[in-house]
């Protein structure tokens, strides 16, 4: 690694380079008026968007030391589901996702990972039939990060995983990983799916790390 990359860290901290918000997670330049209007607007969105206030009747599907996983169906009170457009919302921002209209949307389910009073993390699965299997090298052209192989013979499957989201400042600590275990035992009563039976889809270079790693253990 360069110096370069050394500077900009050293800069941030003297509020030059790129500042990392502590709160939102957002990545700018504090330096610089324009982004720091945009970051004021992203915080404020953001932080009332993953604000969890807690429910009567949630879901608790499963308990950590360090969290909760409450689970969210079509047919929940506008509360639950006003909560679960929101955060989808946010996460398709960061994605780059422009209105994927599920394939059944009565049959979504959604998992939301609740630290405290935030969501920091949301998994949004559904039914499928068929999915096509990743092949493990990546495509030539390095330029289109989502051109992963594929498959052209489909493969059975039953889970499809739409979206798979951690909040940026709650990365590596396996909340993902947790997020589709619990899938996996609660997607269909009385089975636990096995990692065949699930299938990411289009997934972007991180979701494809973690999907990697985690069908492999
Ligand atoms: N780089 C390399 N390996 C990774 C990464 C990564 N960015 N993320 C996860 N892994 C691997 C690691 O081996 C990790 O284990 P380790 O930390 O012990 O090494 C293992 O996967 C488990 O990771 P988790 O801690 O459970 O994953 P995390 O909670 O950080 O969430 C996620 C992963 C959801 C991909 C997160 O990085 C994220 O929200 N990214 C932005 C949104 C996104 O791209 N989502 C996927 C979209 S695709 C889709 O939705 C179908
Ligand atoms: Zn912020």
């Amino acid at each position: 690694k360069g110096g370069k990359a050394q500077f900009v860290i050293d800069a941030g901290q003297k509020h030059f380079g790129t500042t990392i918000c502590k709160s939102c997670g957002m990545i700018y330049t504090a330096s610089n008026p324009e982004d720091e209007v945009q970051h004021l607007q992203h915080h404020h969105r953001f932080l009332e968007g993953i604000k969890y206030v807690g429910w009567k009747r949630e879901r608790v599907v499963a308990e950590f030391w360090d969290g909760k996983i409450v689970l969210v169906l079509p047919h929940d009170p506008s509360y639950a589901i006003k909560k679960v457009e929101d955060v989808q919302e946010l996460v398709d921002m960061e994605l780059g996702f422009h209105q994927v209209v599920p394939m059944c949307p009565n049959k979504t389910k959604t998992f939301l990972f609740i630290d405290e009073k935030r969501v920091v993390g949301c998994l949004i699965a559904e039914p499928i039939k068929q999915a096509f299997r990743v092949l493990s090298e990546p495509s030539a052209t390095k330029e289109c990060s989502r051109a992963w192989r594929c498959s052209d013979v489909p493969e059975p499957a039953i889970c499809g995983i739409s979206r798979i989201w951690v909040f940026r400042l709650k990365r590596r600590k396996r909340i993902a990983r947790r997020l589709v275990d619990t899938v996996r035992n609660c997607f269909m009563f009385g089975c636990f799916l096995n990692t065949n039976e699930i299938a990411f889809s289009d997934p972007t270079p991180d979701g494809k790390l973690f999907a990697t790693k985690y069908c492999n253990t």
